[in-house]
């Protein structure tokens, strides 16, 4: 059956409040992230804002803007990562990503029209998560060692590696951005190929954490108690206060 068949009877829980709150927040940082390291003169702008209002004494500038919000990626980054270790059920790394052989038959399994809704990742779209998370760390995570050419702007802990190591991360940093850019671009077309193709809508429950599935699908706990909440929270706070302040 396919979904356009299916009937949709009552409401699935699929994605708990902090993977939705990852997603969006994820989204809205990398564009963030590109406009200051393209140099646009909202941050200038937003710089006379904060200085005229008091809350900062100088300007940060877009490298100051970049390294700051590059700090926020990485806290989210460090937040998914232990939510994928300690999390909840759709979240968890060993309950989504699967062996070549689910992978084959799954994608099989579109290729012949029996597309059959997977209540978190699909085996074919946790392929795409794990490399949008692994290259998401390692744009961070060059972002770090990075130091420009004039040596004035560096990320914080460019301070441990000599000027070439420093550039050489540099180049990482902008060969990582490409592969990010190339993965943004084949996820948003595989979303879309969803919505228009197999007429399955994986936007809507990324937005409210719930989708429609037909009477009698399996039940799915997916639970995010506040005090693991917490903890991750915590854990992703002091990992990257330590990076910031080391
Ligand atoms: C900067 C751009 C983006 C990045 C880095 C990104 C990254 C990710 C990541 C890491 C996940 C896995 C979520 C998790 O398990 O924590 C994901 C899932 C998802 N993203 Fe994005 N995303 C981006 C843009 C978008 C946009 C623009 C849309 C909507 C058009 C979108 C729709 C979705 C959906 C629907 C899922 C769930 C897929 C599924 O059902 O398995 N993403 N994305």
């Amino acid at each position: 059956m396919t979904s356009a068949d299916a009937v949709p009877v009552r409401s699935q829980k699929v994605w708990d409040w902090t993977v939705r709150t990852f997603h969006w927040g994820l989204v809205f940082l990398i564009a963030c992230m590109w406009s200051t390291a393209e140099g646009h003169g909202i941050w200038e702008t937003l710089d006379g804002f904060m200085v005229e209002q008091g809350w900062i004494a100088y300007g940060w500038g877009e490298m100051g803007w970049h390294r700051r919000i590059g700090m926020l990626v990485l806290f989210l980054w460090f937040y998914r990562v232990y939510w994928g270790l300690f999390g909840a059920s759709t979240a968890k790394f060993s309950n989504f990503v699967k062996g070549p052989g689910k992978v084959i038959a799954y994608a099989k399994s579109l290729t012949k029209g029996n597309y059959k809704p997977s209540t978190g990742h699909s085996p074919l779209g946790a392929l795409s998560v794990v490399a949008l998370i692994l290259v998401v760390g390692t744009q961070v995570g060059t972002g770090l060692f990075t130091i420009d050419v004039n040596g004035l702007e560096s990320g914080p802990l460019s301070k441990f590696l000599e000027f070439d190591t420093g550039r050489l991360f540099s180049e990482f940093h902008e060969m990582s951005f490409r592969a990010l850019y190339i993965l943004i671009a084949l996820h948003v077309l595989a979303v879309l190929a969803y919505q228009f193709v197999l007429k399955a809508n994986l936007v809507r429950p990324m937005l409210t954490g719930s989708r429609k599935v037909e009477e009698g699908a399996p039940e799915k706990t997916v639970r995010a108690p506040l005090w693991n909440v917490a903890l991750g929270v915590a854990v992703a706070i002091g990992l990257t206060w330590l990076v910031w302040t080391i």
